[in-house]
């Protein structure tokens, strides 16, 4: 009896700033990990956008606290173009979260040039929708301006961001 096309296992890669780390990418890494046999979650050393919050070091402490007890997942960096990444590490897909519309016009740009550039599709998980508003920048500016994000992001972010809010009214207050 002919099975058809068996399916492989497969290494995809989650790229991202994860500065810091989200609810909603957190869903989208362990959605993804049932998914795929192995998930690796990139960290961006410099995100193109601005410069990070957090660092590198940070940045990837708080994902690997997050994800520990999923065992086929693991955070590693990478330098330069996503495309490049995917190639060396032999991955078969990238995966990313779209949240609302407008993530879709800039996605599908990227997703067509990284696959023009390393033959990699870009496999793509609609965001919960109770993440669709979430972005680490809207998460910065209102835990920062004093509001409450705790339901928003993981407990160890959470615990860090209090950390660095507390070291900035230290220092602004001349503790
Ligand atoms: O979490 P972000 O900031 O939305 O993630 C963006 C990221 C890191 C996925 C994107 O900026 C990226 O892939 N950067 C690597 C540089 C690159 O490959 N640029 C060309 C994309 S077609």
């Amino acid at each position: 009896m002919n099975n058809g096309p068996q399916p492989r296992l497969t290494r995809a890669i989650y790229p991202g700033s994860f500065d810091p780390l989200t609810n909603g990418h957190y869903d989208v890494i362990e959605r993804a990990a049932s998914c795929f046999g192995e998930l690796i979650v990139a960290v961006v050393v410099n995100p193109q956008k601005r410069s990070p919050m957090f660092s590198l070091e940070d940045r990837e402490a708080m994902l690997r606290e997050c994800v520990a007890h999923v065992p086929n997942v693991r955070v590693e960096h990478f330098r330069g173009l996503l495309a490049d990444y995917v190639k060396a590490q032999h991955a078969d897909v990238i995966v990313k979260g779209l949240r609302v519309v407008s993530d879709f016009e800039s996605e599908m740009s990227t997703a067509l040039m990284n696959r023009a550039l390393s033959d990699v599709d870009t496999f793509f998980l609609m965001s919960d929708q109770k993440y669709s508003f979430v972005s680490s920048s809207i998460v910065k500016e209102v835990f920062f301006l004093g509001g409450e994000v705790a339901p928003l992001v993981p407990e160890p972010v959470l615990r860090v961001m209090t950390a660095r809010r507390s070291k900035l009214h230290a220092r602004r207050n001349g503790g």
